[in-house]
């Protein structure tokens, strides 16, 4: 199955992306987690990203494209994927087009996880997420039991830059501006389905699974 989630940030496409990956046994494809890996190895790649993401701008395509297009070549993900976070622009999604057509592949369906932006404030404020193993948690909906250590491997908590509330503010705008018109683009296409992404992480997963289903090679 080749799969995009789409969504505003903190929707839980980096929370849901890991189940559906491993029920479908394909690999989740990230690219925030691979930016923000290569800006905790301080590439060159990681020094250039790192200028937007911490202001909750997009990293400049000619950046992002030739990472995904690297990603998609690679031997696992020839049987299937699960972008997470991109295309995040209807160019990105030109862009995918064409690179999956050089492959002689198409996209099968693109997953929209659906919440409004007050509840994107509250998961973003409330998100920590492990130094050591990257296990993300929430002050609230998913508690650690002490407030900046890792109930899973001891590891430290941090808040990620971009999660402070003026940042997040400005990360809605750019997602309203530059991603939310993918929506249309993949509509017209005939291949979004939407699922509601409020409520416990388990429901979410078992719709969004029994939404895919269908497209299971
Ligand atoms: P990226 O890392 O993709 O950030 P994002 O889209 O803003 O999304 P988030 O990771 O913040 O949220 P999420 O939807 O994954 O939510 P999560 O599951 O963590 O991108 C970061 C930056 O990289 C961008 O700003 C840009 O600069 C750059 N970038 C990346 N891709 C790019 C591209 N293609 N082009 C250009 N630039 C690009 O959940 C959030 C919180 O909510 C967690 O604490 C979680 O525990 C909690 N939670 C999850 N589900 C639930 C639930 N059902 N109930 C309660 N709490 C929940
Ligand atoms: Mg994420």
């Amino acid at each position: 199955m080749r799969l995009v989630l789409v969504g505003p940030p903190g929707a839980g496409k980096g929370t849901q992306a890991q189940f559906i990956a491993s029920h479908f046994a394909i690999p989740k494809i990230s690219t925030g987690d691979i930016f923000r890996a290569n800006v905790s190895e301080g590439t060159e790649l990681g020094v250039e990203a790192r200028k937007y993401m911490d202001a909750g701008d997009l990293v400049p395509d000619e950046v992002t494209i030739g990472m995904v297009k690297d990603r998609l070549s690679q031997g696992d993900a020839q049987v299937g994927f699960l972008l997470d976070g991109f295309p995040r622009t209807v160019r990105q999604a030109e862009v995918l087009d064409e690179l999956l057509a050089a492959l002689l592949a198409v996209l099968d369906v693109v997953l929209e996880l659906v919440v409004d932006d007050d509840e994107v404030v509250r998961r973003l404020s409330g998100r920590r997420t492990c130094h050591r193993c990257g296990h993300v948690w929430h002050l609230d909906f998913d508690p650690p039991t002490a407030e900046s250590i890792c109930d899973r491997c001891g590891g430290e908590l941090f808040q990620r830059d971009d999660d402070r509330e003026d940042t997040i503010r400005h990360r809605l705008e750019v997602y309203a501006d530059q991603t939310s018109p993918l929506i249309g683009y993949y509509g017209e296409l005939g291949l979004l389905r939407g699922v509601d992404a409020t409520g416990p992480v388990e429901d979410v997963t078992e719709r969004a699974i029994n939404a895919l289903r269908r497209f299971e090679a």
